[in-house]
């Protein structure tokens, strides 16, 4: 297994590029099984991830054809099997989001509960009972949801919880509906708005995309997609997350400030400066850390998947932190790794409290959930000495090639088999 090697104490500086957004790619993909005809994205993240996905399509039997780096075909003309298998859904959980599609465009699906993971259990009820008011048979036997519907109907769907993947799937399966679906308390994070933008190119109508109602009048088909995923506003993020952490300088080219203000807003109020300029985000920090609170919660508020990367941030400000995770129900596991490196943090229910300035020591330490793996990078390039960070295939869910953009930046970081 691989790992990875960071020397800590470097200021990080220049410029680094942003990659396609996983957490659009992945329900781009997933919405190719809507419709016949050949497919184009572009801009797609090389990661594991979106490998998985690809790999679930021709599962289904959609046939795919690279193009220039970071592009891909999908032909969806054959879809032929409806079934997720547990053994790719256990990999990624993401997977349960050809439910809606293949529900809309076959009238069945089966798909394999996609179980917990190390942040939290994950249920997906509100998937479910959103796909049954649009009138779905779901039964559940075996570890699999099995679900089927001659042809969904509109439905008035209000969602008990603002649920990213349960406003995908709910979105997608609408747009083939007969009659109007109006999704209520749905999630507006900028993935969902890219979503619905690549649905509406393909003939989908949808109104009220990036809000928390959404209102789809279903058609009877779809044309392809041709669509360029947005960026990744969390690997952009980290990036400027690794600025501050270092006192450096960097320009996060293809950062777009719009999704990124409740992440502005507090790396400005610890102290460090930030630029919003045509290309990007360009961050800089040569002061002392000001401590925060940071509750997170769903878009527009501060984003759970940047909660980890602030931790390790925070055990460099002089003074104490509160974050409160109010997403996940178990999303610390950073923690335990974070205090191996000398990090004073102490965790009570979803709040962790931080105290700063600690003096990082570099040591071995092991990733646990895409974040946290980030977490670790960050505190490790702030750390003396030499840390080691095993089990960084988590790492590579997510973030394309960040020991090569980091490098770049400065970094004495490398992969060791
Ligand atoms: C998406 O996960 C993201 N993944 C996550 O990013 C992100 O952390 C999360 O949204 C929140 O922003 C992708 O987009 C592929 P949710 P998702 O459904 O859709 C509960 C990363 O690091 N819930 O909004 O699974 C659930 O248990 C990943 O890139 C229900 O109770 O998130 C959780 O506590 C990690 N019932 C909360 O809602 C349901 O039916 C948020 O889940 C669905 C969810």
């Amino acid at each position: 297994m691989d790992k990875i090697i960071v020397r800590g104490g470097h200021r990080l500086q220049g410029e680094v590029q942003v990659s396609g957004a996983k957490n659009a790619a992945l329900p781009l993909l997933c919405a190719t099984l809507l419709a016949a005809g050949t497919h184009e994205l572009r801009n797609l993240p090389g990661l594991r991830d979106i490998d998985t996905a690809v790999q679930l399509l021709h599962i289904m039997g959609a046939q795919t054809e690279a193009g220039a780096p970071g592009t891909l075909r999908i032909n969806a003309d054959d879809i032929i099997c409806a079934e997720a298998p547990y053994d790719l859904v256990r990999t990624m959980r993401a997977s349960v989001l050809v439910l809606g599609p293949l529900l809309a465009r076959l009238g069945y699906a089966r798909v394999s509960l996609p179980g917990g993971c190390a942040i939290g259990a994950r249920p997906v009820d509100q998937h479910l009972s959103g796909l049954e008011a649009m009138g779905a048979q779901i039964s559940l036997e075996h570890g699999y949801i099995e679900a089927r519907a001659k042809r969904l109907r509109g439905a008035r769907i209000y969602l008990d919880i603002p649920t990213v993947g349960g406003t995908e799937n709910l979105l997608m399966a609408a747009t083939l509906a007969h009659g109007r679906t109006i999704i209520e308390n749905a999630a507006c994070e900028p993935e969902i708005e890219d979503l619905a933008t690549a649905l509406q190119h393909m003939g989908a109508q949808i109104e009220g995309a990036g809000s928390d109602t959404l209102t789809i009048h279903g058609v009877d088909s779809l044309r392809p997609m041709n669509h360029t995923v947005m960026s990744d506003r969390i690997e952009a993020g980290t990036f400027m997350v690794a600025a501050a952490i270092t006192g450096g300088d960097v320009l996060v080219v293809g950062a777009q400030p719009e999704h990124l203000e409740a992440v502005i807003s507090k790396l400005r109020q610890s102290g460090a400066e930030v630029h919003c300029v045509a290309e990007g985000i360009r961050v800089q920090c040569n002061t002392t850390l000001q401590p925060l609170r940071i509750k997170t919660s769903p878009h527009p508020g501060f984003p759970t998947d940047m909660q980890a990367q602030f931790m390790a941030l925070l055990t460099q400000a002089d003074g104490t932190s509160v974050i409160s995770e109010n997403v996940f129900e178990n999303r610390f596991m950073h923690v335990s790794e974070l205090q191996r490196l000398g990090a004073q943090i102490r965790v009570e229910g979803r709040q962790a409290t931080i105290q700063g300035k600690a003096n990082l020591l570099g040591a071995p330490v092991m990733a646990t959930d895409l974040r946290a793996s980030a977490s670790l990078v960050l505190a490790a390039l702030a750390a003396e000495n030499t840390t080691e960070i095993s089990r960084i295939y988590h790492l590579d869910r997510g973030y394309e090639k960040l020991e090569v953009k980091l490098k770049k930046l400065g970094a004495d970081i490398k992969r060791v088999s």
